[in-house]
């Protein structure tokens, strides 16, 4: 953790409405600097968005403020963008440019010296063990040596905040393994990091705390273990269903319990007292005549944390407005 208490992001009261769908409503949260910050949540809840907000790809609407280091990002947004190093969802390195080329075609961007983008080049292929593909064209390369690259684009110029966009996604275990690295060595030297990702282990593994978002609003905002503990001491009980379940079946053990999964037969139930529930539970497989295998008692993972979470939250009262 860091000893400072800088903040590095503020973010108030954001919203993004594409016509009638509001993708972002209404959020606020602050990143301390030193901090990895990871939003989690499902397809569409506004995760991107709140990352084009914030480094000011898109306009904020009239309550909206976003402050960079204490200063208001729409008053300068050339010097504060600067500070920002993005890796985003789709990647913008040129395909039919060498990866030096794209050193020197970003670096020029970024308004660096060509002595500078020779030293961060060089610097930076090492790091990222890039050498033996600086001249390589972006499109020959492996995807996850492309999301190496596209780290070292978002590092540059230096920046004091580096924004992942799934920085991850789609990458083989040893290469996930890389860019995790990568990401916890630049927290090491002091950056603020803001990371968005599906991966719920993975948010729990890096991050110092986590934003759960849901249609466009924040349902969570804990460290991982005060996650957990909101759950504690949650149970899930496991099992899987002989045969399958009528309709009404499945409503009447809905009624009962938590379901949180329920696929091939399986069903899973997140229980705070597992005890009462195991007990009423074999009330309704006597009740109805069902068989059931391969029960199981575990203890709630943060997994089935983030999908109860998102599950339980619903359009209509859409979780928790934060205030800072
Ligand atoms: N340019 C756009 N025009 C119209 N709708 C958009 C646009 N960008 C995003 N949306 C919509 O806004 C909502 C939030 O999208 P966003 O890309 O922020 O979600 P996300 O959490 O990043 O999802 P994913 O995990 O799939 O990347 C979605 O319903 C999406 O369809
Ligand atoms: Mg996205």
């Amino acid at each position: 953790m860091s000893s400072s208490k800088k903040i590095a992001i503020e973010a108030h009261n954001l919203t993004k409405r594409f016509d009638d769908l509001v993708a972002v409503d209404r959020i606020s949260f602050k990143i301390n600097e030193g901090e990895i910050v990871g939003i989690l949540g499902p397809n569409g809840a506004g995760k991107t968005t709140t990352i084009r907000l914030i480094t000011g790809i898109f306009k904020l609407e009239n309550e909206a403020k976003v402050m960079i280091y204490s200063q208001d990002l729409t008053n300068s947004p050339k010097q504060l963008k600067k500070q920002f190093g993005i890796v985003p969802e789709v990647s913008n390195a040129y395909s039919n440019y060498t990866v030096l080329q794209n050193f020197i075609f970003f670096g020029t961007i970024y308004g660096l010296s060509k002595k500078r983008i020779t030293a961060r080049t060089s610097t930076l292929l090492e790091r990222f063990e890039l050498k033996d593909k600086m001249h390589t064209k972006i499109k020959a390369l492996s995807k996850g040596l492309r999301q190496r690259v596209n780290l070292c684009l978002a590092l540059l110029h230096e920046p004091l905040i580096l924004i992942l966009d799934e920085p991850t996604s789609g990458l083989d275990p040893m290469s996930v393994g890389v860019v995790r690295k990568q990401i916890l060595d630049l927290k090491e030297e002091g950056k603020t990091i803001l990371i968005t990702t599906h991966n719920m282990q993975e948010a729990q593994q890096i991050c110092d705390r986590i934003l759960i978002m849901n249609h466009g609003k924040i349902i969570a905002d804990e460290s991982p273990d005060d996650l957990r503990k909101k759950f504690k001491p949650s149970s899930t009980l496991l099992f899987k269903v002989q045969g399958s379940l009528s309709v009404e079946q499945k409503n009447d053990l809905k009624t009962f319990f938590n379901i949180i999964e329920e696929s091939n037969n399986r069903i899973s139930i997140i229980s705070n007292n597992p005890l009462e529930d195991i007990s009423k539970l074999n009330e309704f497989i006597n009740k109805n005549k069902i068989n059931i295998s391969d029960f199981a008692l575990k203890e709630t993972s943060l997994e089935e944390v983030f999908i109860h979470l998102i599950k339980t939250d619903s359009h209509s009262n859409g979780g928790v407005h934060h205030e800072i």
